[in-house]
């Protein structure tokens, strides 16, 4: 097995407002990971168009989120300047290795993934071919800079291994090519998942049994990155919840998935064991443990809040991240993407 040196790339898609799903379960760990890892976070436009215009919003709504996600990754702590932060349509390479991608993939595989089902609905005719092929699109983000560690959401766990399934067919297909070209065995690393902390999945405010989502018809389910202390308060009030106290032991919220979820939630603001969250409040009503939560919330949102206005009140500012990350992009990219050419038998 070729040993490939550890690259961590993440993908975020600018289509509306990032809440606190999108936070606990995605940005806090980016953030993490930049001690340990080089990191490649990059901003995924040309996913975001796959839906219907009317999803996405059109192009002043896409360059407005483009840049909202941005000041969110740099707001949350993520560091332009040691880490690669970049929107994906500026490196062409993403969609060059993409095309390849879809000669490597088979629809079979493509027709498996539950998130296209989901997304077209019953509608599958009228679906996009991009949206379709969405995922050899997130197989090139990730391998066209070789990257070993994607920190995903369980939702993407599907695409990931789909990913692993084209490298491995692609490093299959091509082998005596690639030895010829690069002297070595495989060219593609499989690049795995990292999914973990307590609240991967954070669940809507108004039903714990759904995944808190941007397209929810009701802004009470979701607490946006963008809110105030107030508009936060008063949904963690709102929120649905059972009529029972909170229990003891994390034993005590099978069956409970609203009380699970705040607890989540709390645990991972706090950044302690769930079981410390219920050693402290155990007993005590909602009402107690919400206004606790929502302190929490505030006071852990709101400085987030307050840099991304900062940050995109300066757009020029922003935009010069983004060209610099996808130079600094482009240069990983391009020797890579020269390789498939040759691999492929594409004069150049
Ligand atoms: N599909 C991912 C999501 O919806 C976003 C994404 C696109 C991505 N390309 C990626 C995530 C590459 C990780 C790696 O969350």
């Amino acid at each position: 097995m070729t040993a490939f040196p550890q690259r961590v790339f993440s993908g975020v898609q600018p289509t509306g407002n990032l809440h606190l799903g999108n936070y606990l379960g995605a940005i806090t760990r980016f953030v993490a990971l930049q001690d340990s890892h080089d990191c490649i976070y990059c901003v995924v436009d040309m996913h975001a168009i796959t839906q219907a215009v009317s999803v996405w919003g059109g192009p002043d709504e896409l360059k407005k989120s483009t840049r909202e996600v941005t000041a969110a990754f740099i707001a949350a702590g993520i560091d332009p300047d040691k880490h690669i932060v970049f929107n994906q349509s500026q490196v062409a390479e993403h969609a060059e290795l993409a095309w390849v991608f879809n000669c490597v993939a088979r629809m079979g595989w493509l027709n498996r993934m539950t998130q296209f089902k989901e997304k077209a609905g019953k509608h599958r005719e009228n679906a996009s071919v991009g949206l379709f092929a969405y995922p050899t699109l997130m197989a090139a983000d990730i391998l066209v800079y070789r990257a070993t560690h994607v920190p995903v959401g369980e939702d993407q766990k599907q695409h990931l291994e789909l990913s692993r399934d084209i490298a491995q067919k692609f490093n299959g297909d091509f082998a005596d090519s690639i030895r010829a070209v690069t002297g070595g065995e495989e060219f593609f690393p499989l690049p795995e998942p990292l999914i973990q902390g307590p609240a991967t999945r954070v669940m809507s405010l108004r039903d714990g049994t759904k995944k808190m989502s941007k397209s929810d018809p009701s802004d009470n389910s979701r607490i946006n990155l963008t809110d105030d202390a107030d508009t936060i308060a008063q949904k963690i009030r709102k929120a649905k919840t059972d009529p029972e106290p909170l229990p003891g032991e994390e034993e005590g919220l099978k069956e409970r998935p609203e009380a699970d979820n705040l607890v989540g939630i709390y645990s991972a603001l706090a950044d302690k064991p769930k079981a410390d969250v219920l050693a402290e409040f155990g007993g005590a009503q909602f009402s107690t443990f919400k206004t606790a939560l929502a302190d929490l919330s505030v006071a852990r949102l709101s400085p987030i809040a307050a840099e991304m206005r900062r940050l995109t009140a300066d757009p020029g500012y922003i935009d010069t991240v983004l060209v610099r990350g996808a130079d600094q992009a482009r240069e990983i990219a391009r020797p890579v993407m020269n390789s498939v050419k040759d691999i492929v038998g594409f004069l150049r």
